[in-house]
């Protein structure tokens, strides 16, 4: 497979001590790391984390200049310990990648084999990056209610910070396992869309918290998706029917968490915590198969919108506001 002498790549530098901009530059692949796996990306993804060190915040990079891009897909170019043939569809989500490691936002990547997963039948490659850490993150939340008993009849399921990446994702895929979604969200023009990706009750993110200094509220979910933290997970725990299970995977509200003993002690609710970026490689293996089968959604493309690299710039800047509204997928190449 021909490699070209230059690609592309979205790079963000630290141009003065704490300002940090962003270019569209051109990268040899010798300037790659070492590693076994050298990939040429047709797909990435933008999710908050990528913003996050994109735009500099502290806590994701320590690095800089550095290519973002958590997520990526694409056909192995070389592979030096054999696990790979050149040509094989392969996607990469989280450990080191887009964190220290040059990401997806760049036409080249090479990692270690171990990060390294066929592409399940059943998704292109554009559709395994519609997916990818928000479906991974999603599928694992899924998978532990159910791990946990939790079954349609159960009850109603919580997504918190539904019109987001996860969020979007967790309603259609739990939507897809049959069971009933109430989606909340803090967008007032979203209601009807969250509606179409199968949400079939969608309330607004302040409702969730009226009369939530109460130790207790009234039993109301079987099961949450929390993709906020904070105010919201707390308010969610007070309100999860008896035996009822929580998944927490995100901070967009706040990384604290003020809640009292009486959820767990008096209804015997479950806190679950959820990990895509280390989380092994058979929970992935059994994730993702669900999610290119029983679990796909069926109107994937609805949820979601592609760009270029040139194209993020604007879409950084939205999804650190809180203001994404499902997907955004990464053309770097072709499927
Ligand atoms: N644990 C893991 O492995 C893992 C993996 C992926 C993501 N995450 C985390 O999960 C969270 C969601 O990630 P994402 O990529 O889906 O982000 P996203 O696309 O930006 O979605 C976040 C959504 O949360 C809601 N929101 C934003 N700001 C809020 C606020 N201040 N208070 C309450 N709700 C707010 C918004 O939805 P509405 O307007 O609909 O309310 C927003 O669209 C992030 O914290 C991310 O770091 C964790």
């Amino acid at each position: 497979m021909e490699i070209p002498p230059r690609f592309q790549a979205l790079v963000t530098e630290e141009t003065r001590p704490g300002l940090f901009t962003r270019r569209i530059v051109a990268r040899k692949v010798a300037e790659l790391p070492a590693g076994d796996v050298l990939i040429r990306v047709a797909y990435s993804s933008l999710n908050y984390k990528d913003a996050l060190s994109a735009s500099g915040r502290p806590g994701v990079t320590k690095r800089y200049p550095h290519t973002p891009g958590i997520d990526a897909a694409g056909e192995v170019v070389s592979c030096s310990d054999g696990t790979f043939a050149v040509g094989d569809k392969v996607l990469v989500t989280g450990f080191d990648l887009g964190m220290n490691t040059p990401g997806g936002f760049g036409q080249y990547i090479r990692v270690p084999s171990r990060w390294v997963l066929p592409l399940p039948a059943g998704l292109s490659l554009q559709e395994s990056m519609i997916l990818g850490t928000a479906g991974l993150t999603a599928g694992l939340s899924l998978a532990r209610l159910q791990q946990a008993g939790v079954i349609p009849a159960s009850g109603e399921i919580l997504v918190t910070g539904a019109s987001g990446g996860v969020g979007s994702l967790a309603v259609q895929i739990l939507a897809r396992a049959g069971y009933a979604v109430t989606a909340a969200t803090g967008k007032a023009g979203e209601h009807a869309w969250l509606q179409g990706l199968g949400a079939s009750n969608v309330i607004a993110r302040v409702d969730l918290l009226e009369g939530a200094e109460r130790p207790l509220l009234k039993e109301r979910w079987g099961g949450v998706v929390d993709c906020v933290g904070g105010a919201t997970l707390a308010a969610a725990l007070k309100a999860t029917r008896y035996g009822g299970v929580v998944t927490c995977c995100g901070l967009v509200g706040s990384s604290e968490l003020n809640v009292n003993v009486f959820p767990f002690i008096l209804r015997g609710v479950s806190l679950l915590g959820i990990d895509s970026v280390e989380a092994p490689m058979a929970q992935r293996r059994a994730v993702w198969e669900k999610l290119a089968g029983p679990w796909k959604p069926a109107r994937l493309q609805a949820g979601a919108e592609e760009c270029d690299l040139a194209g993020l710039e604007t879409r950084i800047a939205v999804i650190l506001a809180g203001g994404a509204r499902g997907r955004t997928v990464v053309r770097l190449g072709e499927e």
